[in-house]
């Protein structure tokens, strides 16, 4: 009670305290990024567009996880049935000055077994979102895969684990790539390649949830964790570049789109100076970045990762090294939140190990400083332009596109995310340092455009610059300061703290 009492002029001096971005870049408008860059926003095909046993879909192994009543929280059943409202959503995209929108491809919904026939409502519903954006001037960036394969080729041949994988992936690129890449010109392969396989795999903690004792999170019923992420992440790095392959031969000439892959990346900071925890960080960004990234770049895994994962890890054969090295234009990151890292050489003694043990470091994220707010993220903003100069420098500059960052809160407590807005202001200014340092940063995609139904928390978390209203039968959308925040920026609005911290006070609440 006694805070509510404080003066007026202290509570501002402590908001401003609060927003002091650790980045150089701290007023800046849209301007100040080249005009080629393009600033977006993003949901995908599970988590938003509900309608899932509709119009011929069928499940996907996201659909069996959140069904199979074990750790997940609610399913994406409904989501935000933008499969039904995507033309008002669009419209509020547009409203929102958005230039870009990324979306994902649900497999199941347009190739419902899998392979084979194609589901023409399926079809249907991709052409008009896309037509729908181009008419309000938003530009289409879609993900083939955003880790949503179907159930049924799950079934058949355990998915991601099997080299047949290649061919059907490449089949429902080619799809895709036939019926949209006329208007559709950044494609994604696959989101996440390297957490999507930790997590599915290795933790066993999203689908298809496979892990073995001691390394998994869960009950662990099927699966090998010393073994099956090095397996599906090879068959990842497999389709992807055949799917690249097929594009370039048939389609880039005639479409002019891009292609590149997707994945997820913490800033590896050392948590000491000590020499071994200085090493360690690096080690985890070769495994965790490396273990995707180089054989794009290089042609083959990195030297580290070979020789801890040894002969659980596939090594590539010559012709599939020359299909690896160089199938992108672009790599996509996603990326929240910074990890501090310290040695924990010993993992390596184990009698089995699995990914984690063979990077042999202890990570820490989360309120490592103490001074987060409950169900958010660090406020880090540094570590993207960290992250950033690291492919600069290790991987030659790369084009890249920052396809996911935003803030977590918890859902449905209040429409002013201020912690959000922070996060946006510093995050936002930490790419224009990375810039001005001559990153190679071509696009940044806000997640999530709505708060949609999340992989892990269900919907106890949102990312969303607009509310979604779960109790209301049309899930009518709200929008937070965020959502403000972030149009006035796109709008040419000049950017401050000041500026922040006006936006800030505005009162705006559920309940009004
Ligand atoms: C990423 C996922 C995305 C979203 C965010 C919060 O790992 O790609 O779908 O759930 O986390």
């Amino acid at each position: 009670m006694a805070n509510l009492r404080l003066p007026m002029l202290f509570l501002l001096l402590l908001s401003f305290e609060k927003l002091v971005l650790s980045v150089d870049a701290e007023k800046y408008s849209r301007r100040d990024f080249p005009p080629d860059f393009v600033f977006g926003s993003g949901t995908s095909a599970y988590q938003y567009e509900g309608a899932a046993f509709e119009d011929g879909r069928t499940p996907s192994i996201w659909d069996t996880a959140t069904h199979s009543g074990n750790i997940y929280r609610g399913n994406g059943d409904i989501a935000c049935d933008g499969y039904h409202k995507y033309k008002e959503d669009i419209q509020l995209m547009a409203e929102t000055g958005l230039e870009a929108y990324r979306f994902s491809i649900s497999w199941s919904r347009l190739i419902p077994n899998g392979r084979g026939p194609v589901n023409p409502k399926g079809l249907e519903y991709y052409n008009n979102v896309i037509n729908e954006l181009l008419k309000h001037g938003i530009q289409p960036y879609a993900t083939l895969t955003h880790d949503d394969i179907p159930q049924s080729i799950e079934d058949e041949y355990e998915g991601w684990l099997s080299r047949k994988i290649v061919s059907d992936f490449t089949a429902f690129a080619d799809l895709c790539f036939r019926e949209f890449g006329d208007r559709v010109l950044f494609w994604t392969t696959v989101n996440e390649a390297n957490i999507f396989v930790l997590g599915g795999y290795d933790w066993g903690a999203i689908p298809p949830q496979r892990c073995s004792r001691p390394f998994g999170i869960w009950n662990c019923s099927r699966g090998d964790s010393s073994l099956e992420p090095y397996i599906a992440g090879h068959n990842i790095l497999l389709a992807h570049a055949s799917a690249v392959r097929l594009y370039k031969k048939k389609y880039q000439g005639v479409q002019h789109g891009s292609i590149g892959i997707n994945i997820y990346t913490f800033h590896f900071v050392p948590f000491t100076n000590a020499t071994e925890d200085v090493i360690a960080a690096e080690r985890a960004k070769r495994f965790f970045i490396g273990w995707i990234v180089d054989p794009l770049v290089f042609g083959d895994y990195p030297e580290i990762v070979k020789k801890h994962a040894g002969t659980r890890i596939p090594a590539f054969t010559e012709h599939e090294r020359e299909q690896v090295k160089g199938s992108f234009d672009f790599i996509g990151l996603n990326h929240y939140m910074t990890s501090y890292v310290t040695d924990k050489s010993s993992s390596l003694e184990r009698n089995s190990s699995d990914f984690f043990a063979d990077m042999a470091v202890q990570m820490m994220v989360g309120d490592v400083h103490g001074d987060t707010p409950p169900g958010e993220y660090p406020f880090e903003p540094s570590g993207l332009a960290g992250i950033l100069e690291y492919f600069k420098q290790f991987y030659g500059n790369p084009p890249i596109h920052i396809h996911e960052n935003g803030q977590r809160t918890q859902r449905n407590t209040t429409l002013n995310d201020t912690g959000r807005v922070k996060y946006l202001h510093g995050y936002i200014g930490s790419v224009l340092d990375a810039l001005r340092n001559g990153s190679n940063t071509k696009g940044y995609f806000q997640w999530s455009f709505l708060d949609v139904f999340e992989l892990v928390d269900g919907y106890e978390s949102a990312y969303g610059l607009y509310y979604v209203d779960l109790d209301d039968k049309d899930l009518k959308r709200y929008p937070k300061l965020s959502s403000h925040w972030y149009s006035n920026f796109l709008k040419g609005k000049t950017i401050s703290l000041d500026f922040t911290l006006n936006i800030e006070k505005s009162t705006y609440h559920f309940s009004q």
